[in-house]
């Protein structure tokens, strides 16, 4: 068992990389099948989620090389059989694969994915967007079993802009015949990623980034060579970092459009920051002011930095408010930070943040990767040390989250617990 030990007070200075987005590589990974040669994506991060990924590559028969921040994919000889249940739970983008096969094969056999467990997650979209394109759905308990005789374009309007329903209804549209129209479509920078890597190998997708996408589907994907953009939400989590605890810490290698949800509010509580074309220096101020936020998809302020942000608010002076609308179980940080001293009550799908307040070195659970990331913040400013468990679910999203933080300065270990 891995703990992660953080000893608070540390100012951070220096400058943090930041790694390509997790959320962009998982779906691109399985996208990159649905063309018949080689797909080439840089900038992969170094996480557990792409190795869980790459462990379905290879089940498939997939070549996956791994060259520095390379994956390189060779689906010329993929066997399209049922994804075991231990490989399908073990992440949410699992369901990628459901489409990019369904699209490919017009058959896929899987599970239910994993994930983090934030709220229930249904998947019930993604398959009104297989079944508008005309596949079949069998259900039997969490096993899935889609196929189609044709894929035929058509109209999808999504009940909410989800990400991964977005993304699936690309996946399998591509290369479907006729054209298909997305309406209420999500509109992260990471379904652009994707469209754009699609596109590179030949497919016509239009609007992605806005909230209708249409996708003309095409017979054949040619192989191409594509980038990750940087993640915003690693971004984000270590620009609350600076903001915490920073000294002009440099966060840099982002897309500073991409975090302007998360600036415009830290300018707003009096974070002191510098932006240039491609990073951000931000430094601690003593005093904070309290603030209101809310989740909405991109562009508002994302569910995914929920968690870290309220580290920061326990240190804003007056009630901040969080009202988190996308997730119904992404409070489960608070508890643990109010063992640390933060005084938060929830109410429904709202944290009230009593600020500011001293954070202790506690013995603390990350209940799921954001948490995780909240409870590392803690740890930064805690008097004392902070012990986390169950950091796996830290280590999924967050590459080199240790080197990254003691190289500016904090005191952060990971150690194994026998
Ligand atoms: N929803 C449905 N039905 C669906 C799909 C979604 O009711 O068929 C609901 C969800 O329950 C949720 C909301 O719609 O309440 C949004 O879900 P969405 O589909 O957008 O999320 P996702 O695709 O499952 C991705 C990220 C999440 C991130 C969300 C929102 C991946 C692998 N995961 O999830 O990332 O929170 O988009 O931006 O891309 C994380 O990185 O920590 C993380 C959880």
């Amino acid at each position: 068992m891995k703990q992660i030990k953080v000893t608070g007070g540390n100012t951070l200075t220096g400058e943090i990389k930041i790694s390509g987005a997790k959320n962009s590589a998982v779906a691109l990974i399985p996208a990159a099948i649905l063309c018949d040669e080689t797909a080439t994506i840089f900038n992969v991060p170094n996480i557990s989620d792409i190795d869980a990924l790459s462990e379905i590559l290879e089940y498939l028969n997939a070549g996956v090389k791994r060259e520095e921040d390379a994956i390189i994919i060779d689906s010329s000889s993929i066997v399209n059989k049922e994804i075991p249940k231990g490989i399908s739970k073990k992440l949410r983008a699992s369901y990628y694969f459901m489409s990019a096969l369904l699209g490919k094969y017009k058959k896929v056999e899987m599970y239910f994915p994993g994930g983090c467990s934030i709220g229930a997650r249904p998947i019930d979209q993604t398959l009104k967007g297989f079944k508008a394109l005309g596949a079949s759905v069998l259900e039997d308990g969490d096993k899935y079993t889609i196929t189609a005789e044709e894929l035929k374009g058509g109209y999808v309007y999504l009940d909410m802009p989800s990400v991964g329903a977005t993304i699936n209804t690309i996946l399998v549209a591509v290369k479907a015949t006729g054209t298909t129209i997305i309406e209420n479509a999500a509109k992260e920078p990471e379904i652009v990623n994707v469209a754009t890597f699609l596109n590179n190998m030949g497919a016509k997708i239009r609007g992605a980034g806005t909230s209708q996408i249409k996708i003309v589907g095409v017979d054949k994907l040619h192989k191409c060579m594509h980038e990750v953009i940087p993640d915003r939400i690693e971004a984000g989590t270590y620009i609350i970092a600076g903001a915490l605890a920073g000294d002009k810490l440099k966060i840099s290698n982002i897309i500073p459009e991409h975090v302007e949800s998360l600036t415009s509010k830290l300018i707003e509580i009096g974070v002191d920051i510098e932006e240039g074309n491609d990073y951000m220096i931000v430094s601690k101020k003593d005093k904070y002011k309290k603030t209101k936020i809310k989740t909405l998809g991109y562009p508002g302020f994302p569910t995914d930095l929920q968690q870290p942000i309220t580290t920061l608010l326990t240190q804003c002076k007056g009630i901040s408010e969080v009202h988190e609308t996308v997730y119904e179980r992404r409070f489960q940080n608070v508890q643990y930070l109010n063992k640390m001293g933060a005084e938060i009550k929830i109410n429904d799908d709202k944290a009230f943040i009593y600020g500011p307040c001293e954070l202790k070195g506690k013995k603390v659970t990350a209940t799921d990767l954001r948490a995780g990331a909240c409870l590392v913040l803690a740890g930064l400013i805690a008097d004392g040390t902070t012990t986390i468990e169950n950091v796996d679910h830290i280590l999924r999203g967050y590459e080199n989250i240790i080197e990254k933080l003691s190289n500016v300065g904090a005191n952060i270990k990971l150690v194994d617990i026998l």
